[in-house]
């Protein structure tokens, strides 16, 4: 699928990313929720056209999922052979040479995790009834993670992050997230209400009742709703309280979000989030 939209920014990150890639070494990115981590990946994959297989984690993911299982009507004619052996994506990824790209690792359970130590280390992994499967050239890992602050998430182990090299992403600046929003909202927005919606997210990164601020998807979330004819107070209720958390759970988002829409101007008058 060919993707309308180009990264914006990010120049350092993306020619680091590329030349590990190219090195077929096994990166991590790291960085909050929409930072643009999985979409940087998948550019630059479609870019380099390199194969890859994707998976997502899940809590909930196996180690059969990610390896592969014997199909049982196949296995019953003609037993444990590779016939009746159905190819999980690290199999996938491992036989024909590709990019085995996982995105949100450390949601993944730490079992599922372990499988990969072996892939990574020594290109190798060892398959019940089947053997040794031995990785072809161009085999390696992309996956991306959220910061262990983050909730449902596994920490991944001291030996799983050894094998990788890491690119980590925070926000962009006010004009890159500006020149994202544009690219995705119609041209009839005006610039003024863009700015205003920016602004506003990057003051929830900075307000002290604001635990975990919004990210651009929330500024971009609330211009499609505008663009469907919702005005911008009732957008940004909208749109903020799934994405916000609090330092008082106690606390209603949308009171927060309300006294922040009651601002002319958004980071002057906020006070900064104490460290
Ligand atoms: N640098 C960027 N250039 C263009 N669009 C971006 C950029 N960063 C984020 N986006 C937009 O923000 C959305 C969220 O990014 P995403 O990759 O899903 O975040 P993450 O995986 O870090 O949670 C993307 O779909 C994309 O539309
Ligand atoms: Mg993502």
């Amino acid at each position: 699928m060919v993707n309308k939209f180009k990264i914006i920014g990010r120049e350092i990150e993306l020619n680091q990313l590329k030349k590990v890639i190219a090195l077929h070494r096994n990166i991590l990115i790291e960085g909050p929720v929409g930072v643009g981590k999985t979409f940087l990946v998948r550019q630059v994959l479609q870019e380099m056209k390199k194969g890859f297989e994707r998976v997502d984690g899940d809590t909930r993911y196996t180690e059969q999922k990610l390896t592969g299982w014997f199909d049982p009507p196949v296995v019953l004619k003609k037993g444990y052979t590779k016939e009746s052996f159905l190819d999980g994506p690290l199999v996938s990824a491992m036989k024909n040479g590709k990019i085995l790209f996982i995105n949100e690792l450390n949601r993944m359970p730490e079992a599922v995790q372990n499988i990969l130590l072996p892939a990574m280390d020594e290109r190798k992994i060892s398959m019940p009834k089947l053997g040794n499967l031995e990785a072809k050239d161009g085999f390696c890992v992309i996956a991306t993670q959220n910061p262990k602050e983050f909730t449902a998430t596994h920490a991944l182990s001291e030996a799983l992050l050894d094998r990788f090299e890491m690119i980590r992403l925070g926000y962009q600046s006010k004009e890159e997230e500006l020149a994202i929003l544009r690219q995705e909202v119609s041209s009839k927005m005006k610039n003024g209400i863009l700015e205003r919606m920016v602004d506003l997210i990057r003051a929830t990164r900075n307000h002290i009742g604001i635990k975990r601020g919004a990210s651009i998807r929330a500024a971009i979330a609330i211009a499609k709703l505008m663009e469907g004819g919702i005005d911008f107070e009732s957008a940004a209720l909208m749109a903020l309280p799934s994405r916000l958390e609090l330092v008082s759970s106690d606390e209603d988002p949308r009171d927060v979000i309300l006294s922040l829409l009651s601002l002319n101007e958004f980071p002057s008058l906020i006070e900064k989030k104490k460290n």
